[in-house]
């Protein structure tokens, strides 16, 4: 076992920050789902795939997998798998971080493993898609791993009118070979090093005044869905405010609705974070809005009731203010436990390491929420200077990154020894 060098955590976030200006956009960090600063991204982590001794592949969701196969005899029957990964999707005006981070790490912690003979293989996996950007859908890619693609989301259809199924044609890539990206039936479990993208772990090593790395227990359960509300667009000018059918002016009261349910009802977050006004001018009485609604909680019965009761409410405004209201949820993820024995080992390591552990709920949505419903799962938080995340300020410490690729080898080793 040796320990990694603060080189190689500099090495690491020069990666994120080199894959960080590979954009979409001119002036800001913006990158979906199989977007054409994609294939740069794939370029730069293929290439140290490769150099890491990796064989590595695109599947049909456009994830980059590279397979590191362990040198040392198996004992008593087929070689097993353990996965690595996070994703290369950003959200817009991103961080160099969030996703990235955790694939960097991986390939070093491939690249750094001082003992080869391992009688078992790692398959490091970027995630094409995780944040819902592009096609309002999460996980794209980790769905493809766990054989959760169906006709319905292939025929989703982003703001241009592409959908996924062309999206990846037009990316080079064949949708037909989908069972392909499905995780190999050997694999015996998957590792997930992420930012923390909240104030816990910075608030509690600024006490401390050491290294703290969080491991997570669960991963709170999500709903995303959309509502428009409809009313009729009119002159400003001329409508007297008592005959208006204002449908941002429903959707407003509606979104300070959706605010005081969330600090009424302990642990729910939720937020209103798109809205489109149609027709979109400021002497014209707006028609239509669409908004959409994030909400999240840990238990799923607490996050079923506040979102039909948002409905409801939405139902109510739109009545008494003449205008329609449709609903639509696009996407439901239930909260996750993380798998109990992997979690301890790599709670193990972190102590064995010279970190502090601390078990934590994640708020923020995951690829491991999705491998977790096919391998044990498990994931290891870097702390977040300031809480800030999804904002160019995201960064990370140097020394919590070393701090995490030696729990990384501590762990890694202490599993060829299991
Ligand atoms: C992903 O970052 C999410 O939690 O929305
Ligand atoms: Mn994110
Ligand atoms: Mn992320």
């Amino acid at each position: 076992m040796t320990a990694s060098s603060r080189e190689t955590a500099l090495q690491v976030i020069e990666d994120c920050l080199r894959i960080s200006r590979c954009t979409e956009d001119e002036h800001v960090l913006t990158r979906t789902f199989l977007s054409p600063p994609m294939v740069e991204v794939h370029a730069i982590l293929r290439a140290s795939m490769e150099r890491a001794g990796m064989e590595v592949r695109i599947d049909a969701m456009g994830n980059l997998r590279g397979l590191d196969r362990g040198s040392g005899a198996v004992g008593d029957g087929a070689r097993r798998r353990l996965l690595i990964g996070s994703h290369i999707d950003t959200v817009p005006n991103a961080g160099a971080f969030d996703g990235v981070l955790g694939v960097a790490l991986a390939v070093a912690l491939v690249r750094g493993l001082a003992v080869r003979r391992r009688e078992f293989d790692i398959e490091v996996v970027a995630f094409s898609e995780e944040e819902g950007v592009r096609f309002s859908v999460p996980f794209l890619g980790s769905r493809a791993l766990i054989g959760d693609v169906d006709s319905g989301l292939m025929k989703s259809r982003d703001v241009a009118g592409v959908s996924v199924e062309e999206a990846i044609r037009n990316f080079g890539l064949e949708p037909l070979a989908m069972a392909d990206a499905v995780v190999s039936p050997d694999a015996f479990g998957y590792v997930e090093f992420h930012i923390e993208q909240g104030p816990v772990l910075d608030l509690m090593v600024k006490e401390a005044g050491k290294p703290i790395l969080g491991i997570v227990e669960e991963i709170v359960g999500q709903t995303r869905m959309v509502l428009t509300f409809t009313g009729e667009s009119n002159h400003a000018g001329t409508t007297p405010m008592k005959l208006r059918r204002d449908a941002l002016a429903g959707a407003a009261e509606w979104m300070l609705a959706v605010e005081t349910l969330a600090n009424d009802r302990q642990g729910i977050v939720a937020t209103v974070g798109e809205a489109v006004v149609r027709p979109g001018a400021a002497n014209v009485v707006p028609g239509e809005v669409r908004v959409s609604l994030d909400l999240r909680h840990a238990e799923d019965s607490v996050r079923e009731k506040a979102v039909r009761d948002l409905i409801s409410s939405a139902e109510g405004t739109a009545a008494r203010r003449g205008l329609r209201v449709e609903s639509r949820i696009q996407s439901e993820q239930r909260a996750v436990k993380m798998d109990a024995a992997l979690t301890g080992r790599l709670e193990a390591a972190v102590t064995a390491s010279g970190a502090v552990p601390h078990r934590m709920v994640s708020g923020a949505g995951h690829d491991a929420m999705m491998m977790a419903r096919r391998v044990p799962s498990a994931m290891l938080f870097v702390r977040s200077p300031g809480g800030v995340s999804h904002h160019p300020d995201e960064t990370v410490m140097v020394e919590d990154v070393q701090a995490a690729l030696d729990a990384g080898l501590y762990f890694l080793d202490a599993l060829q020894r299991a």
